[in-house]
């Protein structure tokens, strides 16, 4: 008999269509496909996977959506092979973490969770996830710090960009004295804080704006849009800076992400290059790596999230250089893109070069039997299309420590994702994924569950009221 799961608000069945996009011009695929899509190992769901994809799009616990980030895989992907092919107590690692969502699920399922990201802003939102402290404790220092704000301990004027956001009287100087006063670098609380006002920093109005969970004027919240045209923006819709209590909003905040309680172990969040892994796991130690490496030349995370880097007191030109230049890729290849049209292929060199390091650098931390799971999305640009995984893959192959076992095709409707942002005319929102499933050993470890139907059920039941039908047969 299938299992009903309601489908009521699940928008992408794991065969469905991808969006068409109206822009998208005759393609020449200069892609060296393998055959190896079509080889799904059983376990991993044989012709019905991604199985991941069954699961209500809504599943996830509270802590995941503490800050929107782009590029964030959904929650069940890495949950799926984390229960697949790890026993508690087993380190789970993402050298590429992002808002941290392999390292927080892996801990939310009793294994130890790290992640490592060369963002600040990703490496904060990892070890916040991983390594919280009590309720209790992020409300009592809050309470602490309510305490002692005064503006005449405010050492540093906000530049005018920061200005013109926030209510000047009330919101913007509790906001700069607790951008100087919390301790992030050595307090966990802190960090915590720090981290659940990077979610409510910026974020669009309700009807009624004094409900509003965010502190700025009413703008997107997943992304910051430039300085000169939030000006525009602003100044054109006469919006207006609400005063709100940011101690206030940040408490309601903190009971928000609390009230699904705490994963059942720890785990850690590092600000690194993903090329430095070994500093921060230990050789043969990891059973399982769940990631998804930068997109080729796609995202700028610096830009995008200046208003809450100002808020980390960071340099959003340090991010985005630090990014490129360990990468190698995005900055150059963006100008030569933009000059050259076809020249992703310079880029692609450069990418593979990264991935192939990283990639060696997952293989020293793996154990013998450990799994390897990589996303990587597709690149389009109207001209050039590139299944930008296998490609990857097949130019990395014979020279690195792991081994394909299978690559699974994750298509995603593209309205749903945060690269929507950048609108068709940008025409490189990811479409489809392929999730690179690779193996340090010769072949796959044995699956906890010969069923997967068995993980699907518990992540559906995880998320009440969204049914979908499960097929009989696996
Ligand atoms: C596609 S995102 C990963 C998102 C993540 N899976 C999640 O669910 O949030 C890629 C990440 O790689 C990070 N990154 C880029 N270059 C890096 C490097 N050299 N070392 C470590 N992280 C890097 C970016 O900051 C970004 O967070």
């Amino acid at each position: 008999m299938a299992v009903a799961i309601d489908l009521a608000r699940e928008s992408a069945a794991p065969t469905a269509p991808t969006a068409p996009s109206r822009r998208r011009a005759p393609t020449t695929r200069k892609s060296t496909h393998t055959s190896r899509e079509t080889e799904l190992v059983p376990s991993l769901g044989g012709p019905l996977a991604p199985w991941w994809k069954l699961v209500p799009r809504r599943y996830g616990h509270v802590l995941h959506a503490m800050c929107s980030y782009m590029g964030m895989f959904p929650p069940a992907l890495p949950r799926y092979f984390i229960e697949q092919y790890t026993q508690r107590g087993d380190l789970v690692v993402d050298p590429f973490s992002g808002r941290g969502t392999t390292a927080l699920e892996a801990c939310l399922l009793g294994r130890q969770g790290v992640g490592v990201d060369l963002n600040p802003l990703a490496a904060l939102l990892t070890s916040a996830k991983v390594d919280p402290p009590s309720r209790e404790e992020a409300l009592t220092r809050l309470r602490e710090l309510e305490r002692s704000f005064s503006k005449k301990k405010i050492t540093e004027a906000p530049p005018p960009e920061i200005a013109m956001l926030f209510d000047q009287r009330k919101t913007l100087p509790q906001l700069s004295y607790l951008r100087e006063h919390l301790e992030p670098a050595h307090r966990r609380e802190d960090r915590f804080i720090l981290a659940a006002i990077t979610g409510i920093l910026h974020g669009n109005h309700p009807r009624n704006p004094w409900d509003s969970r965010c502190l700025s004027v009413s703008m997107p919240n997943t992304f910051s849009m430039s300085p000169g045209y939030l000006r525009k923006y602003i100044r054109e819709n006469k919006l207006k800076k609400y005063p709100f209590d940011a101690f206030e909003k940040i408490a309601q905040r903190i009971e928000h992400l609390y009230q699904e309680g705490v994963a059942p172990a720890r785990g850690r969040g590092v600000q690194d290059d993903a090329l430095s892994l070994g500093q921060h796991v230990a050789k043969n130690s990891a059973k399982l790596v769940v990631t998804s490496p930068p997109y080729l030349n796609v995202v700028r995370y610096g830009k995008f999230n200046w208003i809450r880097l100002w808020m980390l007191r960071e340099s959003v030109q340090r991010v985005d250089a630090s990014l490129a230049d360990r990468t190698r890729t995005n900055l150059e290849v963006e100008r030569t893109d933009r000059q050259l049209g076809l020249s992703d292929r310079l880029g692609f060199r450069k990418y593979t070069a990264f991935l192939e390091e990283a990639v060696c650098r997952v293989a020293d931390v793996l154990r013998d039997d450990g799994v390897c799971v990589m996303t990587i999305g597709d690149v389009e640009n109207g001209e050039y299309d590139k299944r930008l995984g296998l490609d990857a893959w097949a130019a990395i192959e014979r020279r690195v420590p792991l081994k394909l076992q299978t690559v699974i095709e994750d298509r995603l409707v593209t309205e749903n994702k945060v690269s929507r942002i950048w609108g068709e005319n940008k025409g490189r929102a990811t479409r489809v994924d392929r999730v690179l499933v690779l193996t340090k050993g010769d072949s796959m470890p044995t699956a906890n569950f010969a069923d997967p139907r068995e993980i699907v059920r518990t992540m559906a039941e995880l998320t009440p009221g969204a049914m979908r039908s499960i097929p009989d047969e696996a």
